[in-house]
């Protein structure tokens, strides 16, 4: 209901207040709400409102991730995966759609589609993707039963792939941001819904406690094998891949329609831009760099890595996390 809304807008005013806030990546300064780095007028009020009005189903399935972490790729196969069964890959709607438009990011849907009345329409099973960590997820989510997809990557290639990203869609007038500067920030954990050890963490423990609702993936992994990753990821779905399906290479038919190679050459691709929210509208082709593991050794001293390496083993240590 509109009043509803009313007063989780009333809410979200009154908390942003309260919280402490740091220099970020771009023009706006991240707040920290309950140990996470958000964007005030983004991230925060869509927490916020996720946490107060999404209704999930438990045949939802959430692809979460932090920033940079294999989100497209993983959007795309997902998809593909679901929808089989309608489309041929010669016309596969992918092929013309824009990774990001195949099915709603929650954070920045929710505050530019208000009331949500339209997720509540579209039909079982949802597919949604968020960046939220798992401690900041709303109840309706966790308590559901719907699933989720995670996946992560080493944050050296993250780091990266953000300072890139970053670096391109920021406003003309803003300078670039050096690496150093990047690393200081990533390091202390001042990233969106950073720190990035931290939101890995979160949804390690809950995929630890709970595996049938947490499928917990890693990019590299998926790059070493990626038809292992697209078969288990089929079967977590709830959508197996038959035999017949097997033999007649249907799973080979996804790995190709989603691959880095094919998806970066399409037009839609290339030329096309992705409207997240009346102010960020990203080019498609930014979300496509190099898709490669290792690209840090690029760009970071040896003392830069040391240092990474260092907070992320101190971090993941005896949590069974295969770093
Ligand atoms: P790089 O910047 O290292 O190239 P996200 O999708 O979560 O924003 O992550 C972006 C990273 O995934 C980028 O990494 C991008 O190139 C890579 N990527 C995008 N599409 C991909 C695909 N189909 N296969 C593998 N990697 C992909």
């Amino acid at each position: 209901k509109e009043e509803d809304y009313e007063k989780t807008y009333q809410k979200y005013g009154e908390i942003l207040q309260t919280l402490p806030k740091e220099r970020g990546w771009m023009s706006e300064h991240p707040v920290r709400y309950q140990g996470c780095w958000l964007s005030p007028k983004s991230a925060l009020k869509g927490v916020i409102l996720l946490q107060n009005h999404l209704r999930n189903r438990p045949t939802d399935i959430i692809l979460a991730a932090f920033m940079k972490c294999g989100t497209t790729w993983l959007r795309t196969l997902m998809f593909a995966i679901m929808n089989r069964s309608l489309y041929d890959f010669s016309s596969h709607p992918l092929l013309k759609t824009g990774p990001h438009d195949c099915f709603p990011f929650l954070d920045a849907y929710i505050y530019e589609n208000y009331p949500i009345t339209d997720l509540e329409v579209l039909p079982s099973p949802r597919l949604f993707a968020t960046h939220i960590p798992y401690t900041l997820l709303p109840e309706s989510a966790t308590a559901s039963g719907c699933k989720f997809v995670y996946i992560w990557r080493d944050p050296k290639d993250v780091l990266i792939s953000k300072w890139q990203f970053m670096n391109k869609i920021k406003p003309e007038e803003l300078p670039s941001l050096s690496i150093r500067e990047a690393f200081e920030m990533f390091c202390q954990g001042i990233s969106h819904y950073g720190p990035f050890w931290d939101h890995v963490l979160g949804y390690w423990k809950a995929s630890q406690e709970s595996p049938e609702m947490i499928l917990f993936l890693k990019y590299e992994e998926m790059k070493r094998e990626p038809l292992v990753y697209i078969k288990r990821l089929a079967e977590f779905m709830g959508q197996p891949f038959s035999l017949e399906e097997e033999k007649e290479g249907v799973v080979q038919e996804i790995l190709k329609l989603c691959s880095f190679e094919n998806l970066s050459n399409l037009e839609v691709n290339k030329i096309g831009v992705q409207k997240f929210s009346n102010v960020l509208v990203v080019n498609n082709r930014e979300f496509f760099r190099k898709g490669q593991i290792g690209d840090w050794e690029n760009h970071l001293t040896d003392e830069m890595k040391e240092r990474i390496d260092q907070i992320t083993e101190d971090k993941f240590k005896d949590t069974g996390i295969d770093i």
